[in-house]
């Protein structure tokens, strides 16, 4: 009936009482075909959101200032970011869970380059280059400037969010949380302090404003345990469960791991991997809800393959039973357009991405001003 109607060619309005009609709900046709964005507006999360992962890290360094400052003036909803703790106790923000891939630690401490972060304090950690690694990885995106640029403190990451007129929200993950004990806590009682777990203030008319609303902190985790303990210390904060299949995680139909595979390619080798049952995805959707989480954060398998290319935990099956239970679904982590369409098509509530910039031009709300001329225009 519904494509019959299409093919007439009725006005948008009539479509929309028509639906209205046939699908017995009130409210939009919107929100009766996006079940994620009521879900979203439930929890003051925008929708579909742009959550920058790492900051802009495609076009500067992950995790540090101008990565954040990028994400900020392009106009992402969200600064994403992965937290630890240092050996003086400090919440940093690093996605690895050593220093040996973004920093220059093997010439600083050449003894101590395996070592875990949470070794080094935080004046040692301050002494390290996290730019130039990026300047090598990526020469066609390199600057000068980003030669010497310092890990982040959560404190500075929070400066950041707060310091421009677009007030992103801050999705924060708690990384390998088992190094990690009391994390969450410790997180709380930053947030606090910094006045993040209660009303903001309001962004000028035409300006990012996440900040202001209930879902201005997000908070994220792989693990369940921190997932419980995120929610004891901060009920009322949006929190998302990140998927993964495996041991602890929703179990695989199979348990080869990519290293016993023997495959060259990662992104084909996760390609193949599958969901045990869909009993046992629906009973891990089902804890993650009954635990306190709004949403999933599930990974995706990208046409180009690459890096960032895992299993398909965006399949419409899987989609419809998230909505179902009430969660919404940010896959992590896809940076290119023809992947922003093909998964949109599934049914899902935004994207983790390093190219905030392209995810704004795919939502039809490209920022006004260049990657290039921001980069500049903020000193990089
Ligand atoms: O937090 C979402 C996404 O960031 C998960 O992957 O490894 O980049 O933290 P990862
Ligand atoms: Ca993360």
């Amino acid at each position: 009936m519904l494509n019959r109607l299409c093919r007439n060619a009725l006005s948008k309005t009539v479509l929309a009482t028509a639906l209205t009609a046939v699908m017995g709900v009130s409210g939009s046709v919107m929100a009766a075909n996006e079940p994620g964005k009521a879900l979203a507006a439930k929890a003051g999360i925008p929708w579909p959101a742009v959550i920058a992962h790492r900051g802009a890290s495609f076009n500067a360094p992950e995790e540090t200032v101008p990565s954040y400052t990028l994400a900020r003036e392009l106009g992402a909803d969200y600064l994403e970011m992965d937290i630890q703790r240092t050996k003086d106790g400090v919440l940093i923000a690093l996605h690895d869970d050593t220093l040996e891939r973004t920093t220059n630690v093997a010439e600083v401490y050449p003894d101590r380059a395996k070592d875990p972060l949470s070794s080094f304090t935080l004046e040692e950690i301050k002494r390290l280059d996290a730019g130039s690694w990026f300047n090598k990885a990526h020469p066609d995106r390199a600057r000068a400037s980003y030669a010497g640029l310092k890990i982040l403190t959560l404190d500075e990451v929070i400066d950041i969010a707060e310091g421009g007129k677009n007030k992103p929200g801050l999705y924060i993950e708690t990384k390998v949380p088992a190094q990690f004990p009391g994390v969450e806590e410790d997180l709380k009682k930053k947030l606090e302090q910094r006045g993040w777990l209660s009303q903001r203030p309001a962004a000028e008319k035409g300006h990012v404003n996440v900040a202001h609303s209930a879902g201005r902190v997000v908070l994220q985790t792989f693990e369940k345990p921190s997932l419980e303990l995120l929610q004891k210390a901060m009920p009322d904060t949006p929190k998302v469960l990140l998927l993964w299949t495996g041991d602890g995680y929703i179990p695989a139909a199979s348990d080869k791991t990519f290293k016993d595979s023997g495959a060259k390619d990662k992104a084909a080798f996760y390609a193949t991997q599958q969901v045990k049952s869909k009993e046992e995805f629906a009973a891990y959707l089902d804890w993650a809800k009954a635990h306190g989480a709004i949403g999933t954060g599930p990974s995706a398998a990208l046409k180009n393959g690459g890096d960032q290319s895992y299993m398909d935990l965006v399949q419409p099956w899987m989609n419809t039973m998230a909505h179902d239970r009430g969660l919404i679904i940010h896959p992590y982590t896809v940076d290119d357009a023809v992947d922003f369409k093909a998964i949109s098509a599934r049914g899902v509530d935004g994207f983790f991405t390093n190219r905030a910039s392209e995810l704004l031009k795919f939502y039809g709300r490209p920022s006004k001003e260049s990657v290039e001329s921001i980069l500049k225009r903020i000193g990089y």
